[in-house]
């Protein structure tokens, strides 16, 4: 099916490819898979994914690169973190191998889809599971369908690489201590909507939290993870409440391959003054320059403490020099030293 998609205008929304994939867990095994050109699935109005939130997903990427070959990008990463998730839930995941298998074809199946190189854009993967038995009492579900969703997309916020504000916003979390935050559920994302829609209308484009238990420490973004740059040092949180974010495992790669140190630490709040280079990283947001943190003890309120970093239009120079290498490798353009990419033949 030839496209008409104006590759360079795409956000990140979701535009109908060929295909979707699905596969159903029922009486203890796996089914075929099955590809349907219609993106809508039959499902028991009871399912309790409906009512209770038996749901995770996954998110990752395939790119088109400069010498014509087709990347997936960490794959078994993604499987494993949906297995997971889905043994937080109580239902069955896919193997890895079967992960890849379909993320694969998925992409073969809409290659149409694939943006050319050179575009910024991505074909973007969004591998979900849900518990489809009809239920009313709160229980984990025997029986799941696994999709394999795909769509391209541009930019997560704005223009590619363009800086953006955020606010902290002391009187909501996204995650409970010791609760699910670590794990990639629909449910967090429910958690985040509303203090991110009133952000929102303030003109902020995330909202950044802190650690639920003491309020003291840096936690993540409702969709991606947060990192800054001191000197000659990547600085990322360590937090049980945060999601392991794929990009920022590689981004810690990718520093200490480029001769960075790499912290993975509690960060204070205060320590933000002295950070010269602050961002967003994750698969949708890639790497996002963030040039402004508002600290707001209540979102409704006028209060802000506020901290800046480097320029309000450009990306900071070692953030720069992270997301050409990891964007390099995805798109072919620099040589993979960790064999991170899976090859669609
Ligand atoms: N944190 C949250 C809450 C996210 O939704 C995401 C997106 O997946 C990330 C972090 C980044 O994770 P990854 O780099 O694996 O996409
Ligand atoms: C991703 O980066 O893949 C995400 O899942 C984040 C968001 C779009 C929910």
């Amino acid at each position: 099916m030839a496209t008409n998609i104006d590759w360079s205008r795409l956000t990140f929304s979701y535009t109908k490819t060929n295909t979707i994939l699905s596969c159903s867990f029922k009486d203890g095994k796996w089914g075929e898979v099955e590809s349907h050109t219609d993106d809508t699935i039959r499902i028991s109005s009871f399912a309790g994914a409906l009512h209770y939130s038996i749901e995770c997903f996954e998110g990752l990427k395939a790119f088109r690169g400069k010498d014509g070959k087709i990347r997936i990008f960490r794959p078994d990463e993604n499987a494993a973190r949906l297995q997971r998730s889905a043994k937080f839930l109580g239902i069955e995941a896919p193997s890895t191998e079967m992960f890849i298998e379909m993320c694969i074809r998925a992409v073969k199946e809409n290659i149409d889809f694939l943006p050319p190189y050179g575009t910024h854009a991505s074909l973007y993967l969004r591998p979900t599971l849900i518990g489809v038995n009809p239920q009313l009492g709160v229980n984990s579900s025997k029986d799941c369908i696994f999709l394999m969703l795909c769509s391209p997309v541009g930019a997560y916020t704005g223009g590619n690489l363009e800086p953006i504000n955020v606010v902290i916003a002391r009187n909501y979390d996204r995650a409970a201590p010791n609760g699910c935050g670590c794990y990639k559920l629909g449910g967090n994302y429910a958690a985040s909507l509303y203090s991110y829609n009133l952000a929102h209308k303030q003109g902020y484009k995330a909202v950044l939290y802190l650690d639920p238990a003491e309020k003291k420490y840096i936690d993540e973004f409702n969709s991606s993870n947060f990192f800054a740059i001191k000197g000659n040092t990547y600085i990322t949180p360590e937090s049980d409440s945060i999601l392991p974010s794929i990009t920022n495992k590689s981004l810690e790669a990718a520093a200490r391959y480029l001769g960075m140190d790499v912290e993975r630490r509690k960060i204070e709040v205060e320590e933000l003054s002295g950070f010269e280079e602050a961002g967003e990283c994750g698969t949708a947001v890639v790497i996002t320059p963030v040039y402004q943190i508002d600290d707001k003890p209540f979102l409704e309120s006028d209060e802000v403490t506020s901290y800046t970093f480097g320029s309000k239009t450009a990306c900071g120079p070692k953030s720069l020099r992270l997301y050409n290498m990891i964007t390099g490798i995805q798109y072919g353009e620099t040589e993979d030293p960790f064999g991170w990419c899976v090859f669609v033949e």
